[in-house]
């Protein structure tokens, strides 16, 4: 199924990252319906495990830049994290903005046919566990669903746990740089896709990957310039906070995989 998914690429151009960039407080539902209010139909967000194996919402590895709790994020079941105010650090308008569960974004992008990418964002020590438990939570989530969720991670554990527990879900290799061996890699994770900084993306890159038979993913360019010269060397999805800058139809679809 990877295959044929990096083929017939399902999801749109253009992602908001942590669901509204940072329009809202990140990793939220309402970030999610604020991107979607712009236009957005897929949302980037980070998922991660509470300490009874719940899995929600969150950026960091410890409760206190994004939430009212403190220490680590997976030293709390969810019955704890689920009273923490993750909306006041950003706006008094957002006070009391809740962390919200993968399976409460899951109903609310069903319902409203918002395409998802989850990165799996484990905290220390969990990756293996995060991984598999976000891959089948994942599966169970959108059973059915049209469009799967894409799973993406920067740890290596993470992505083959996934794709151990639920080989048919897609998946994104994360890495900030490229390593000399970056296809070799790539190949070896099983991955439909390459999602990496922009900043290290050229034609060559791109190029090799979909000859690989890969697409070509990206984060976080907020310039609508460099958006569009991203989209011109054939990157198939950008992640971007500038939300209320980029018009989420701006760009044409992806094109098709070079016949290999
Ligand atoms: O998934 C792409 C991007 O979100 C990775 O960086 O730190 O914003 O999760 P970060
Ligand atoms: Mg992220």
């Amino acid at each position: 199924m990877t295959a044929n998914l990096a083929r017939d690429w399902p999801y749109p151009r253009l992602v908001a990252h942590r669901g509204a960039g940072k329009l809202a407080p990140e990793n939220t539902l309402t970030a999610m319906r604020v991107g979607h209010a712009h236009g957005y139909r897929m949302v980037e967000f980070d998922v991660k495990l509470a300490a009874d194996g719940v899995s929600f919402l969150l950026h960091d590895a410890t409760l206190e830049r994004t939430t009212s709790g403190r220490g680590r994020a997976d030293a709390l079941p969810w019955r704890e994290l689920s009273q923490l105010d993750a909306g006041a650090w950003h706006s008094t308008e957002y006070a009391g903005e809740p962390l919200p569960t993968l399976a409460a974004v899951a109903r609310w992008a069903r319902a409203h046919q918002v395409a998802c990418n989850i990165e799996i964002k484990p905290t220390p020590g969990r990756e293996r566990e995060t991984g598999a438990a976000v891959a089948l939570d994942a599966a169970a989530l959108w059973r059915d669903a049209e469009v799967p969720p894409l799973l993406s991670s920067f740890s290596d554990e993470a992505l083959m746990a996934a794709r151990y527990a639920v080989p048919a879900l897609p998946r994104a290799w994360l890495t900030d740089k490229l390593p000399p061996d970056w296809l070799e890699r790539l190949a070896h994770l099983g991955c439909a896709a390459l999602d990496t900084n922009h900043k290290v993306l050229s034609a060559e890159v791109v190029r090799r990957a979909r000859e690989a038979g890969c697409r070509v993913l990206c984060y976080t360019p907020n310039d609508p310039e460099r958006v569009t010269a991203l989209a011109a060397l054939g990157v198939d999805g950008i992640i971007t906070d500038a939300i209320d800058h980029i018009a989420a139809d701006s760009l044409p679809p992806p094109l098709p995989l070079p016949v290999p």
